[in-house]
């Protein structure tokens, strides 16, 4: 599974810094592209020369090349990656990741990945369980981290207990088990809907709502790198999708948007609604723009839009998964659970406005899923992109039980 794969390899200030010869060393062998970067301190454990070698690229630890005065893009380092590794990972550069304290080439370019990150930390004992480390491994696996536990054993203080890092060739059978897994969407087509509608009343005014389109584009992307192919139905947003496996179709109404998906409805394996779609436009709209001094007190007519979700769900096939999202404010079991059954979903996702860093325009949702056969799942509070993770993971369940 690393054939061919982009593997960042962060290599912090550890005595296991000298285990990366090895681990550089069977991710060559497996097939794979590796970049080492490295913390200033780690180059006291090991050095450079030797992973340059092994990996056959120059080594990267500083923001820029002191003789050339080259500057090593962090963006497109995080870009490239498939994968990033962070082995040995100390205390310190954990406590950074987890804060983002972005001081070293390293934490800055995981910050600037968009690649899942694995994290193999690697100390004393007594750190290991020091109620900081903990919080901020936590942290890391809120952010959808994968953290590779260490194992225990006599460590460098030969002190006996938990904190050597896991052995190279557990590192690479994690990364190689993750790839087989993380492509469980091969072949597979997925249609997303997501952002706003935007329904206008006059040339200059419109009736729109505050989705940003973060979760879908997240779902989207999450898809994608799961082998997926997305089609994804945008409203007017901000966002940009840079995936090959990501067809964008950018629509603007809930009319155009119905459309589009009614369209590529049959194509599809699932479909997932998160779109904030407007439920009601303008009957009439104006084909100049409404004056103030001809209208004193205007009245909109409104007419309801398609409800697309409940459309798909008269139409579907019974082999065809779909998802519904339900942004409520209050009631929001009962509201998620009748969106379920009216749309004829097979699971929705439930948000809700009270919770706090959950919904709109934010980078972190709190969902719970409830299905239909009765499972109800509740989620912590994530990143979007962790989020999409976990309700991919339930499509997943949903499509594979309908190959069988
Ligand atoms: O009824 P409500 O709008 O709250 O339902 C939310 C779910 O229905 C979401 O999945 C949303 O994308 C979808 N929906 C839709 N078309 C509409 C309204 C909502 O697809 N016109």
């Amino acid at each position: 599974m690393l054939k061919g794969k982009h593997i960042i390899l962060g290599i912090t200030g550890g005595i296991a810094a000298y285990k990366c010869a090895t681990l550089t060393r069977l991710l060559i062998k497996a097939g794979a592209e590796v970049q080492v970067i490295m913390t200033p301190n780690a180059k006291q454990f090991i050095q450079p020369l030797t992973l340059s070698t092994l990996s056959g690229k120059p080594v990267i630890s500083e923001f820029f090349t002191a003789n050339t005065g080259q500057w090593n893009s962090h963006v497109d380092l995080g870009l490239w990656a498939d994968a990033l590794i962070i082995a040995p990972a100390t205390a310190s550069t954990i406590g950074k990741m987890a804060n983002g304290v972005a001081d070293n080439m390293l934490v800055t370019t995981y910050l600037s990945a968009k690649a899942p990150v694995f994290v193999a930390p690697a100390m004393d004992l007594d750190m290991m369980r020091h109620p900081s480390t903990v919080r901020n491994l936590e942290l890391l696996r809120s952010y959808g981290n994968h953290i590779i536990e260490p194992a225990e054993g006599e460590l460098a203080s030969h002190l006996i207990g938990k904190g050597r890092m896991e052995e190279p060739e557990n590192i690479v059978k994690a990364l190689d088990a993750f790839f087989a897994a993380s492509e469980d969407l091969q072949g597979k087509r997925v249609l997303i809907t997501a952002g706003p509608t935007v329904e206008k009343i006059d040339p200059v005014r419109f009736i729109s709502n505050f989705s940003s389109g973060k979760m879908g584009f997240a779902l989207a992307e999450e898809c994608a790198s799961r082998g997926a192919h997305v089609t994804l139905v945008a409203g007017p947003v901000a966002l940009k999708t840079d995936s090959a496996n990501i067809e964008r179709v950018d629509v603007t109404t809930a009319v155009e948007m119905h459309d589009a998906v009614m369209q590529r409805l049959p194509q599809s394996d699932a479909i997932i609604l998160c779109a904030a779609v407007a439920d009601y436009r303008v009957e009439n709209v104006a084909s100049s723009k409404i004056k103030r001094e001809k209208t004193e007190n205007p009245v909109i007519q409104l007419t309801p839009n398609p409800d697309i979700a409940k459309a798909v769900g008269q139409a579907k096939r019974d082999d065809q998964v779909t998802v519904g999202f339900a942004l409520e404010t209050d009631n929001e079991n009962a509201n998620a659970q009748g969106k379920l059954e009216r749309k004829n979903l097979n699971f929705i996702v439930m948000n809700s406005l009270r919770d706090k860093n959950a919904g709109f325009q934010v980078d972190t949702n709190k969902i719970t899923i409830f299905t239909d056969k009765g499972d109800v799942i509740n989620g912590e509070c994530k990143s979007k992109r962790a989020v999409a993770h976990d309700i991919v993971d339930v499509l997943y369940q949903y499509l594979s039980k309908h190959e069988n």
